[in-house]
């Protein structure tokens, strides 16, 4: 397309990083989600967290329920399920995973690192040998919450630390494994990933793309601006924009929706997590499109994500229109609210047509 043109059609993306939740939430957000993308890695913090096969093929259950319920035809949207890694994670647990067909990844928490995180893992290379084995030789991805969860490193610098302490160690140890770094948020994490040897790829999430860490401080303390990772400096910023516009396939779309009710982030201990499942696309394009490379915005959104995993690419499209698109100011979610990402802005392209 050229700079000017005015409506931009994509193979139809996937997230490869969700928090659906369970129940009425989950009910609530599955909509926004299938509108937009034909595929999401779910992610697996539940409470209790979804640590075994079984578990997962159920939660995929309540899934396809949830999209019936929202009206979405079989087939819209198909979620790609995940284990919830722990200590006590077995070799057996792996491969039943893998041979369902339906578990796509296992997901690092590293324990106290976020939203219910609890169960994490405690001592990655001390007690999760067997998993990691196991993972490695299935091919099967591992994807990182990349935080140390160290009281003593301040939070703004958890990531660039977790490279050093955990990813470089764990990289040497299991040089096949399939490694995913999720949600980076850090110059140290986009050129670790860049530059890295051997099958490593990210995820970056639209709010570290479109924003600083000013943006939670704006006027006042704005908890709507709070996830983890949490938000970085400008310089941080440009690095995840140049990783994500550089056309390398080792960066990909991972939105890290993280719904939670207006009430629980509107506190004097809010939750850490954004939505932005409901303008995901438009999000992304905004942010594309202010440097010049919407040119790059399908092989980051449609076709990096399922060439790393080894999935097919989708064959459906998803058509995007130069045009404002007013964020609403909340929408609603079960018996309460939730406040998308930028309420009350504006941003430059909209969602117009998907099949
Ligand atoms: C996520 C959540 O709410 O589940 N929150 C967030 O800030 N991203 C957890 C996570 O992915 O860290
Ligand atoms: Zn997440």
């Amino acid at each position: 397309m050229s700079a000017a043109a005015s409506t931009l059609t994509l193979t139809r993306p996937d997230d490869w990083h969700l928090h659906l939740r369970d129940g009425t939430a989950l009910e609530a957000v599955v909509g926004d989600s299938a509108r937009q993308f034909a595929r999401a890695i779910i992610m697996p913090n539940l409470k209790p967290p979804v640590i075994t096969t079984a578990q997962a093929l159920e939660y995929r259950e309540r899934i396809m329920r949830a999209l019936e319920k929202a009206g979405l035809a079989a087939g819209a949207f198909t979620p790609l399920m995940t284990l919830y890694l722990t200590d006590n994670t077995s070799a057996q647990e792996i491969a039943r995973a893998h041979a369902s067909g339906l578990v796509h990844a296992v997901k690092l928490y590293p324990a106290g690192a976020t939203t219910n995180s609890d169960a994490g893992v405690t001592d990655l290379l001390g007690k999760c040998g067997p998993a990691l084995q196991a993972l490695e030789k299935l091919g099967m991805p591992l994807l990182v919450h990349g935080e140390v969860t160290d009281a003593a490193i301040d939070v703004f610098d958890r990531e660039a630390v977790f490279i050093d302490r955990v990813m470089v160690p764990l990289r040497r140890a299991y040089p096949g494994l399939k490694v995913v770094f999720e949600h980076i948020t850090t110059q140290e994490g986009a050129h670790y990933v860049r530059d890295a040897d051997g099958p490593v790829a990210a995820t970056i999430t639209p709010q570290h793309l479109l924003y600083n860490r000013n943006a939670i401080f704006q006027g006042g303390v704005r908890p709507h601006w709070y996830c983890l990772p949490i938000l970085k400096r400008e310089t941080h910023r440009q690095a995840l924009i140049a990783a994500a516009t550089s056309g390398s396939p080792r960066f990909f779309l991972g939105t890290d929706s993280a719904p939670h009710a207006r009430g629980t982030k509107e506190h004097a201990c809010g939750c850490a997590g954004c939505y932005t499942a409901l303008h995901a696309m438009e999000l992304y394009a905004t942010a594309f499109d202010g440097v010049g490379k919407l040119d790059k915005l399908e092989g980051f959104a449609s076709f990096h994500g399922p060439d790393f995993y080894g999935l097919a690419r989708n064959r459906g499209t998803l058509t995007l229109a130069r045009e404002e698109y007013a964020i609403p100011a909340e929408v609603a979610f079960g018996d309460a609210t939730l406040v998308p990402l930028a309420a009350g802005e504006s941003l430059k392209w909209r969602v117009v047509a998907g099949s």
